[in-house]
C-alpha cells in the first residue's frame, strides 16, 4: 500500500459491555435492559410484541447477554490478546447498571467502578488507550420500567450524575470518549438505544424524537463535563452510517435518497456536531404530523447543544443501501436495522448486509465534507459463521478478505484528504450479536468456545485473521 496512515493512528477494536460482560449480577450490579432481551433471530419479533414488557421468563427465554462471553472473569486474559495483536487503542462500553444499578441513586456503586478502574489499568498496562462509550445499547432497566426510557427528561439528570461520575473518574486515564452508541438507530429501532417498545410508546414517533433531544441535551453535558475536567479529552458522537445509493437516474429516487441521508445518517450528527437542528428538521417531523411545538425543546437546551457540540464523529460503516421509491419490485435488503432494496453489484453476509467497501471510502469522504472534524471508524466488521478444524484452528480468510478491502478504502479516503483518527472492527473478540443474541454471528479475531445455546469451555483461540491484523497494526497499514 502506498497510502501512509497517520503515526499516531488508532488501531483496535471494539465491544460493547452487555455483548461481552456477563457477571450480569455480580458486584452489586443492577439489571440493564439488554438483561431483558431473549436470544435468537426472533428477538427483534420478540421485543416488538405489544405485551413485551421487559418481564425476564428464563421458562421460555434464553438470556445470551448474562453470560455474554464471560469477560467480567476473563479481561485480563482478553486484554492481553488485544496486546499481543498490538492494539494500539480498545473501545469498550461501560455498563451503566454497574454503576448506577437501578440508575436513579444519587451514589455510585464503588464495586461497579473498581471493575472498570482494573479494566483500564489492564489497557494502560500494554500501553492501549481506552476510548469509553458512556452509554452503548443498554441503560438501568429501571429507567425503562419506571420512567419509560429516553422519552422522560428525568433520564437527563440520570445520564449526567453516570456521565459525570465515570468521567470524574476516568477522565486522567483515558482521552477518548463517546456519548451514545449509535444514536440514529432509534429511527428504526428504538428499544436498544432509547428504551422503548410498542408498551412504552415506541410507535409513536413523537416519543423517539423527543428521546433523542433528551439524548442530545445530555450528550453536550458530557461535553461540558468532560472539558471542565480537561479540555484536551476528546468526546466524539457515534452514528450508524449506511452509505445510500439512488437505484436508477430517476430524480424521484435521487431525491428519496437525499431525504434518506439527511433523515438517517446526517440528522444526529448534525445536532452534535453543528450544535442545532438542521433546515430539513421541519419537513422530517411533517411526515409524522408533528410540528416543533409538539416536542419539549426549551432554549436553555437549544443553547447548551450550540456550547457543546462533539469534538470528533464515531461511525460505525458495516454496509451501504439503495433507495428506490417507485413501487418496483425488488428484493428487499437485510441488516444493521436500515433496509432499503438490494444492491445487485454487491454480495451480502450470510445475514443478508451487503459488503460495500468503496461505500466506506464515499462515507468518509461525505462526512468530512460536511463537518471538517477528525472522523474514527468505530465499528465495521463480518458477522460469519466460523467452523473450528480439529486443532481449534479458525481459517477465516472470507474475514480477512472483507477488513483488507476496508482498510485499502480508508486508505483511499485519507489519500482524499480526509482527517481518519484510528480504527476500531467491531467484535474484536466473539460476543453476543445485539440483534439476534447469536453467539454463531462472530466477528472476532478471537474465537470463543460458545455456541447459541450458551454451551462451550469460554475458552480463547486467535484466528488466522488475529495474526493477519498483527501485521496489520505492526506496519501501520502497509502490510494489509
Ligand atoms: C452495531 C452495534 O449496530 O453493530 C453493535 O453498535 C452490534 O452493538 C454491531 O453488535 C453488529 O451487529 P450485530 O447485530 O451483528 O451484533
Amino acid at each position: 500500500m502506498t497510502t501512509e496512515f497517520p503515526k499516531n493512528f488508532l488501531w483496535g477494536g471494539a465491544t460493547a459491555a452487555n455483548q461481552l460482560e456477563g457477571g450480569y449480577q455480580e458486584g452489586g450490579r443492577g439489571l440493564s435492559i439488554a438483561d431483558a432481551l431473549p436470544g435468537g433471530p426472533d428477538r427483534f419479533k420478540i421485543v416488538q410484541q405489544p405485551d413485551f414488557d421487559w418481564t425476564i421468563d428464563e421458562t421460555r427465554y434464553r438470556y445470551p447477554n448474562h453470560l455474554g462471553i464471560d469477560h467480567f472473569h476473563h479481561f485480563r486474559e482478553d486484554i492481553a490478546l488485544f496486546a499481543e495483536m498490538g492494539f494500539k487503542c480498545y473501545r469498550f462500553s461501560i455498563s451503566w447498571s454497574r454503576i448506577f444499578p437501578q440508575g436513579d441513586e444519587t451514589e455510585p456503586n464503588e464495586a461497579g467502578l473498581q471493575f472498570y478502574d482494573a479494566v483500564i489499568a489492564e489497557c494502560l498496562k500494554y500501553q492501549i488507550e481506552p476510548v469509553i462509550t458512556i452509554s452503548h445499547y443498554e441503560m438501568p432497566l429501571n429507567l425503562a420500567k419506571k420512567y419509560g426510557g429516553w422519552k422522560n427528561k428525568a433520564l437527563i439528570k440520570f445520564y449526567q450524575l453516570f456521565a459525570e461520575t465515570v468521567l470524574t473518574r476516568y477522565h486522567q486515564q483515558v482521552k477518548y470518549w463517546l456519548t451514545f452508541n449509535e444514536i440514529n438507530s432509534a429511527a428504526h429501532f428504538p428499544v436498544m438505544g432509547q428504551g422503548l417498545v410498542p408498551a412504552n410508546g415506541a410507535n409513536d414517533q413523537r416519543n423517539i424524537f423527543q428521546a433523542w433531544h433528551n439524548q442530545f441535551v445530555s450528550s453536550a453535558l458530557a461535553v461540558k463535563i468532560g472539558h471542565q475536567l480537561d479540555p484536551n479529552l476528546q468526546i466524539g458522537c457515534m452514528i450508524l452510517y449506511a452509505t445510500s445509493y439512488g437505484y436508477d437516474s430517476n430524480p424521484v429516487n435521487q431525491l428519496a435518497t437525499l431525504q434518506q441521508n439527511q433523515d438517517f445518517n446526517f440528522f444526529c450528527g448534525d445536532v452534535q456536531v453543528r450544535g442545532q437542528y438542521p433546515a430539513y428538521t421541519k419537513r422530517l417531523l411533517a411526515e409524522y404530523n408533528l410540528k416543533f411545538s409538539d416536542l419539549d425543546w426549551t432554549d436553555e437546551e437549544l443553547a447548551l447543544l450550540k456550547a457543546y457540540p462533539v469534538d470528533y464523529i464515531g461511525f460505525s460503516y458495516y454496509m451501504s443501501t439503495t433507495i428506490e421509491v417507485t413501487q418496483q419490485d425488488h428484493a428487499s435488503a437485510n441488516g444493521n436495522l436500515v433496509g432499503g432494496v438490494k444492491n445487485h453489484f454487491l454480495k451480502a453476509s450470510d445475514w443478508g448486509w451487503q459488503i460495500d467497501p468503496t461505500g466506506l471510502r464515499i462515507a468518509l469522504n461525505q462526512l468530512y465534507d460536511r463537518y471538517k472534524k477528525p472522523l474514527f471508524v468505530v465499528e465495521n466488521g463480518l458477522g460469519a459463521v466460523d467452523q473450528p478444524d480439529a486443532q481449534m484452528q479458525i481459517h477465516d480468510d472470507y474475514r480477512i478478505d472483507y477488513l483488507q478491502a476496508h482498510i485499502k478504502a480508508m486508505a483511499g479516503a485519507i489519500d482524499d484528504g480526509v482527517n481518519l483518527m484510528g480504527y476500531t472492527p467491531w467484535g474484536c473478540i466473539d460476543l453476543v450479536s445485539a440483534s439476534t443474541g447469536q453467539m454463531s454471528k462472530r466477528y472476532g479475531f478471537i474465537y470463543v468456545d460458545l455456541d447459541d445455546a450458551g454451551q462451550g469451555t469460554l475458552k480463547r483461540y486467535p484466528k488466522q485473521s488475529f495474526y493477519w491484523y498483527q501485521k496489520v497494526i505492526q506496519s501501520n497499514g502497509q502490510n494489509c
